[in-house]
């Protein structure tokens, strides 16, 4: 199998995140929180640990401030729900996944005025075109760091700085560059930052958290126990304890801790490198096969490692299917959970097949699949 759909979960991962999920499981066990026997002390200082693993990668300086989440759409439901009311204004890009779309489709239905900024065809989004949608009501501006479709990275330090000067919330969806581009919260002026744990930080999926700055307030959507102040029926105050109700995904997130310690090893510099190259392989190569259309910015370095492509005369599933059954090569086709993005980029109508190498990814694996599309597109 050539697997090349990172962008929907990172595959394989380290050895050391299969290591540390088994070790935990089978070595260690412990509720973080609970009690004080030494499985629960050791269980704790993994999420510890992890905390700090992330709060360094993303320059946060008090990792008390992430909570860990089943995934990112928990997360992000946690920041759009805990934020936004009636009456509020919001304002994304028009490339958002239905990780955002939905929660604010929801929200729209109860009151809340939601504006996404229209992109241009490949995904790109003009800074400028968003400071004359602020309103008096405007309270938070949330946008995708990059696309998922087209891999189109955002110009979030642009977006946090028109965010801070209008006294706007500012939230991010990392979920396709945590662990592959940098997010410095400081430099980019971002309050709530959602991250998933299954692709870029190499983790097992069922991960992922939210990260809030210390001056946000978040009405809450869940209460449970934490292992803290119990004697309160009150949820306690303190971060992360007041987002983190019930059992964690403790051996989950000692697979994080081994697989944004990995990243840190391998040096993120290096895996964007790498992804960059194979990128920039992957949209030369299909740019030259005739009846193709590749979609996004054509430019690797304003990109993740994603490219999505349509073969003229063809239905993208069938051409998924096709490189899955007669070459074992692992795209994804269809509408990606995105159809905003669809609508942005003119394939509202048709889907797209999408490849998306990643770390463990080879550049003859990238030769392999542009000779099977390459064949297909002739046949
Ligand atoms: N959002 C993930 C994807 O793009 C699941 O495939």
């Amino acid at each position: 199998m050539i697997y090349m759909d990172n962008a929907a979960t990172s595959f394989p991962k380290p050895e050391e995140v299969y290591k540390a999920i088994d070790h935990f499981n089978r070595n260690l066990g412990g509720s973080p929180g609970r009690g004080s026997h030494r499985a629960t002390l050791r269980a704790g200082a993994i999420m510890l640990e992890c905390r700090e693993l992330l709060a360094r990668l993303f320059n946060i300086s008090d990792a008390a401030q992430i909570a860990f989440t089943a995934n990112i759409t928990d997360a992000i439901n946690i920041g759009l729900k805990g934020i936004l009311k009636p009456g509020d204004h919001v304002i994304t890009s028009s490339m958002e996944h239905n990780a955002v779309a939905r929660p604010l489709y929801a929200l729209s239905q109860q009151g809340v005025e939601w504006t996404p900024v229209p992109c241009a065809a490949d995904g790109s989004l003009n800074p400028d075109h968003i400071t004359p949608l602020i309103k008096p009501n405007t309270r938070m501006i949330c946008m995708l760091h990059a696309s998922n479709l087209t891999g189109t990275i955002l110009p979030i330090e642009e977006v946090g700085r028109i965010a801070r000067r209008h006294g706007l919330i500012f939230m991010i969806d990392s979920a396709q560059t945590a662990g592959v581009v940098p997010i410095d919260v400081q430099d980019a002026n971002i309050d709530i930052l959602t991250f998933t744990g299954h692709k870029g930080l190499l983790g097992p999926q069922g991960t992922g958290g939210i990260y809030v700055d210390p001056r946000v307030e978040l009405r809450l959507l869940k209460e449970g126990g934490t292992g803290s102040a119990s004697e309160l029926l009150e949820q306690p105050a303190v971060m992360p304890d007041r987002l983190e109700s019930g059992t964690p995904n403790t051996p989950g997130i000692a697979g994080l801790a081994a697989g944004i310690a990995f990243i840190f090893k391998t040096g993120m510099e290096n895996i964007r490198r790498h992804e960059l190259e194979l990128t920039d392989i992957l949209i030369r190569e299909l740019r030259n096969i005739p009846g193709l259309t590749v979609y996004g910015p054509g430019d690797a370095r304003r990109m993740t490692a994603v490219v999505s492509f349509n073969i003229n005369g063809l239905d993208c599933g069938e051409i998924s299917l096709r490189l899955d059954q007669e070459y074992g090569i692992i795209t994804r086709s269809g509408m990606h959970c995105a159809p905003l993005a669809h609508q942005t980029i003119g394939t509202a109508a048709t889907g797209a097949c999408r490849i998306s190498p990643g770390c463990f990814t080879g550049s003859s694996d990238i030769h392999t699949v542009v000779e099977a599309i390459r064949q297909i597109a002739s046949s």
